[in-house]
């Protein structure tokens, strides 16, 4: 049995923040937010919607393109680390919202690779056979993380979510191999105490270097090249990093995913709000070989080689 993904939906805020409006509350600029990240506004969520609103949105979209109803998912899988309360989960904050009456229900802690890690646990669960459809969510409201007073990381994030379901594909397509890891000796390089601290230059070190690396993985765990893949979905966290993760696999521009210049980085959210553009602008076709990679504090990484369609 292949699982893959068989339904996705995303929500993001409306209230666009655009760099000018950073460079009236902090010393920044709109020509270093730019070059140094590629990103030029984001989305900020209002203090009335929580991450489990935005997660409710995206998952109310992905259950209906999936064609099934809330009682048909056995598992629900949150990536945040933005919860409403540390306790109960978002993942059961959603359990009752959407009215999935036999689901389980857990958040996954891996920061910015979250989604990774709850795509790669689905996988599991459906391929043994013991579960049809888990609802997988992205969401992060890091604007309450966030120090806007620390111009370090003020202007890197934003707030939104993505949802997939996970369920059985047809043979040859779904997800065909994947890669997790993780190293807390680096935790220290990006944490959130109060609020989120980093040391950006070791962060950046790290991602260059293990995106490249879990791209070429998954390629090989798969039985496939670089020649085979049509579309790179990279986490977005700033644009020079994704460049690195591109030009690992030697693929044009037009064949990696870019919404890190819109929304910023919206953490375990990206990758598959970013999926759904794609789907939406019509680059991803049945058939298509995508890499999608994370990283993230803890440190974390994961990725994944799918060949797309139901
Ligand atoms: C954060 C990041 C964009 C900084 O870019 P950089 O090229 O490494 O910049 P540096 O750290 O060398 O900082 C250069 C200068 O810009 C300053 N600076 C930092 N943020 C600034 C901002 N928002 N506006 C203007 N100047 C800023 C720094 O204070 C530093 O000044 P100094 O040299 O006088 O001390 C980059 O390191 C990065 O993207 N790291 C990865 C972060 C990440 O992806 N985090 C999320 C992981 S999921």
């Amino acid at each position: 049995m292949n699982a893959g993904i068989v339904g996705i939906g995303r929500y993001l805020p409306e209230k666009v923040v655009t760099n000018a409006d950073l460079e009236k509350i902090m010393d920044t600029s709109d020509e270093w937010i730019r070059t140094r990240t590629g990103i030029e506004e984001r989305r900020i969520a209002d203090d009335n919607t929580k991450t489990s609103d935005m997660g409710l949105a995206a998952a109310q979209k992905a259950i209906e393109d999936a064609g099934i109803t809330p009682e048909e998912i056995d598992l629900i899988l949150v990536a945040t680390v933005t919860p409403d309360l540390p306790f109960p989960s978002v993942a059961c904050m959603l359990q009752e919202r959407l009215g999935a009456k036999k689901a389980a229900a857990m958040d996954v802690s891996a920061a910015c690779a979250g989604f990774m890690y709850g795509i790669v646990t689905a996988k599991q669960f459906v391929e043994a056979g013991v579960y049809k459809h888990v609802l997988v969510v992205g969401v992060e409201k890091l604007s309450k993380a966030t120090d806007w007073n620390d111009r370090n990381t003020a202007v890197l994030f934003g707030d939104g979510a993505g949802a997939v379901i996970v369920g059985e594909v047809s043979e040859n397509r779904g997800i065909l191999s994947f890669e997790l890891g993780a190293d807390g000796t680096g935790a220290k390089h990006l944490y959130q105490d109060e609020y989120i601290i980093m040391n950006g230059r070791e962060v950046f070190k790290f991602a260059v270097r293990q995106m490249g690396e879990s791209c070429i993985n998954v390629l090989e765990k798969a039985g496939l090249t670089k020649e085979d893949v049509d579309f790179l979905i990279p986490h977005q966290a700033n644009i020079r990093i994704m460049e690195a993760s591109r030009q690992r696999l030697e693929l044009p521009v037009e064949k990696m995913s870019k919404t890190v210049h819109k929304y910023g980085n919206t953490s375990a959210a990206s990758i598959p709000i970013s999926l759904v553009e794609e789907i939406e602008a019509g680059k991803i076709k049945d058939d298509d070989i995508i890499v999608m990679v994370g990283f993230g504090g803890g440190l974390t990484w994961g990725a994944i080689a799918i060949r797309w369609g139901k």
